[in-house]
């Protein structure tokens, strides 16, 4: 009885992993039952093959690690006669003989679609929707895939992605082609419950994910940062300092168009009963014109534009 539902138990988790498992089963992927194709494509093959065996697909001591044969297929005819018979699945891009996406996807998502190597969102995703392989971005036969570097990642990106990668190379921006951000750390590229393939469910929660600071609660919150960042900010980048669309006072008046707001150098514009000082009138420091129209335009007095906990803070200027 024991042994019996160890047997369920060693099924039930195989299946889970290898989601086509009939059809794997029928690959022998030892070492052994490799050479079938590097009796060919071995030491002396054109490009790099063997090089597979320095990557997590080559640990063939890990029972879940595939052969040739099931990436490529079974490729019987290939075997007898390659000079005209490609393999069953072929994935280079650039190849005459290249498979359909789907069958080159297929391929992977095999081992790749269900639980522990968690791909579960891939299907219906825009990259899956609009055409686009895992090998477009994964390089199964080169031990050091760019996609996986941190540094390198968003160069795979850039081959598509021609204005995203323009951005990241802004003058204000986040720190990606140092490696310290990542696309993925904001994209989910597998495929995202949230829009834009966001890892969350809306732009904000993926925000705060590292700038926790700005959820709050504020006792004070104002809406545009609520709503969304990008009301504002450019995740990408920009050539306006700290990431902004515009700049102040330009950002502020595209929603704030009262008196004050389009005239901050003149007092009089300021709101009735606004001053908060004891006798009425405006801070020194913020009377001399230079204060009002130096950089920091509006946010030297609404400093705390992403909210604020201070008792006297509604209008942000604490
Ligand atoms: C008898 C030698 C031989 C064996 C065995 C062999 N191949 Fe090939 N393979 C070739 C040759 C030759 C080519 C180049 C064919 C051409 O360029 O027309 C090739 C091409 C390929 C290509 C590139 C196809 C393309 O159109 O870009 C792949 C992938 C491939 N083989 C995989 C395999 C796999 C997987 C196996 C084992 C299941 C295998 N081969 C077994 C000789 C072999
Ligand atoms: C995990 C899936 C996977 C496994 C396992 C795998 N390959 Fe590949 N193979 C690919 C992909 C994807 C490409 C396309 C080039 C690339 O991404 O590196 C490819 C390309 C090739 C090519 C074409 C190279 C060229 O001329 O452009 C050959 C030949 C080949 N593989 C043979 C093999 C052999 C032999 C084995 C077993 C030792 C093997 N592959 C194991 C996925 C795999
Ligand atoms: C027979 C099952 C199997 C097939 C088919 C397969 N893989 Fe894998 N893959 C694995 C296993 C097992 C690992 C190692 C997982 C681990 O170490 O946790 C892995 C790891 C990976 C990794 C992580 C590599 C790393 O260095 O961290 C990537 C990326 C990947 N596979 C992509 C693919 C793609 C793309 C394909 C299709 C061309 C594919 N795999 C086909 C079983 C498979
Ligand atoms: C648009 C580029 C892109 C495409 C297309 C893509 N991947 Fe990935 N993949 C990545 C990036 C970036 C990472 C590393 C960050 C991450 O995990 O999201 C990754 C990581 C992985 C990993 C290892 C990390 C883990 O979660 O275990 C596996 C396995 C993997 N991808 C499989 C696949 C499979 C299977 C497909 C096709 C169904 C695919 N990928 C399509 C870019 C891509
Ligand atoms: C082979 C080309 C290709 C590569 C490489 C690629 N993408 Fe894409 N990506 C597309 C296509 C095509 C779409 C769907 C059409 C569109 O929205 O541009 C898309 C859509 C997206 C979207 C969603 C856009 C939306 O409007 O919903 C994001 C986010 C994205 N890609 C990020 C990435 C990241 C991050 C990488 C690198 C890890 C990457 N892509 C690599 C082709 C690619
Ligand atoms: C700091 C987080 C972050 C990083 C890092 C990031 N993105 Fe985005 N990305 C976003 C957000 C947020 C959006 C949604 C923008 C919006 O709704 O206005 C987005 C949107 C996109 C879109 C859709 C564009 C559109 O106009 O609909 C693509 C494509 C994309 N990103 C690709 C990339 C690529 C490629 C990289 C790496 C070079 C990357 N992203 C890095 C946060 C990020
Ligand atoms: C993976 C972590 C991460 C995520 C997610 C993230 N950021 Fe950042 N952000 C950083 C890092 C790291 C810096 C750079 C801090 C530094 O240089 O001192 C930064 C800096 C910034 C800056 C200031 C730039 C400057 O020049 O001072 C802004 C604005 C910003 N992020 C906005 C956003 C927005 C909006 C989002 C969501 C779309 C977001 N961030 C998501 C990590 C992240
Ligand atoms: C109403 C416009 C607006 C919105 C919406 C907004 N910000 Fe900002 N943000 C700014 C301005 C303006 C600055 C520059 C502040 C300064 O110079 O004192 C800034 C600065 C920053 C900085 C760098 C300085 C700091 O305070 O740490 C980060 C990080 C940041 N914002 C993140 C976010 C995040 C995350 C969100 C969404 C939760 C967000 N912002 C929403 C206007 C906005
Ligand atoms: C995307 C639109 C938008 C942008 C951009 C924006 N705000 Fe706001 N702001 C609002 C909304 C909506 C409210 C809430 C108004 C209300 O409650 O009547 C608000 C409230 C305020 C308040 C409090 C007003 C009150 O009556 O309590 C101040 C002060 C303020 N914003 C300053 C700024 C400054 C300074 C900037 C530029 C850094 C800015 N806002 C950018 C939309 C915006
Ligand atoms: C010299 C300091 C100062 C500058 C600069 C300044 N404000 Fe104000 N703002 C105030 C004070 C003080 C109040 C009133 C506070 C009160 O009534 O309690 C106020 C109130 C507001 C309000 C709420 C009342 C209303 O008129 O709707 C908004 C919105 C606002 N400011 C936006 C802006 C914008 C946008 C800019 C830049 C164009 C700006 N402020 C520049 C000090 C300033």
């Amino acid at each position: 009885m024991r042994k019996l539902i160890w047997q369920f138990l060693v099924c039930a988790s195989v299946s889970v992993l290898f989601g086509s498992l009939p059809a794997l089963a029928q690959v022998d992927r030892s070492l052994e039952g490799d050479k079938k194709c590097t009796v060919c494509h071995g030491e002396n093959w054109s490009k790099p093959i063997l090089t597979i065996y320095q990557t997590k697909h080559g640990v063939k001591a890990d029972g879940r690690t595939p052969g040739c044969q099931s990436c490529h297929g079974a490729s019987a005819e290939h075997i007898s006669d390659p000079g005209s018979k490609p393999p069953n699945v072929v994935f280079g891009a650039k190849s005459k003989n290249v498979s359909p996406v789907a069958e080159r996807n297929a391929s992977c998502l095999g081992c790749h679609e269900s639980n522990v190597l968690s791909r579960s969102h891939w299907s219906g995703s825009q990259h899956e929707s609009h055409g686009v392989a895992c090998t477009d971005c994964h390089e199964l036969h080169s031990p050091k895939q760019k996609v996986l570097n941190p540094v390198t990642q968003s160069q795979v990106c850039a081959t598509c992605h021609k204005a995203q990668d323009a951005q990241i190379h802004r003058f204000s921006r986040h720190p990606v082609l140092e490696g310290k951000v990542t696309c993925s750390n904001c994209h989910n590229v597998h495929g995202s419950v949230g829009p834009k393939l966001l890892v969350k469910e809306s732009v904000n929660e993926t925000c705060y994910t590292c700038h926790a600071e700005k959820r709050g609660p504020f006792l004070w919150e104002h809406a545009p940062v609520t709503d969304s960042c990008t009301n504002c900010h450019m995740p990408h980048g920009s050539n306006l300092s700290p990431l902004l669309k515009m700049k102040a006072p330009m950002l502020c008046q595209t929603c704030h168009s009262g008196d004050h707001a389009k005239n901050m150098y003149s007092a009089a514009n300021l709101p009735g009963g606004n001053v908060t000082t004891a006798n009425g009138q405006l801070p020194l420091g913020s009377q001399s014109p230079a204060a009002q129209g130096n950089a920091r335009s509006c946010l030297a007095c609404h400093s705390t534009i992403h909210g604020s906990n201070h008792p006297a803070g509604a209008k942000f200027e604490r």
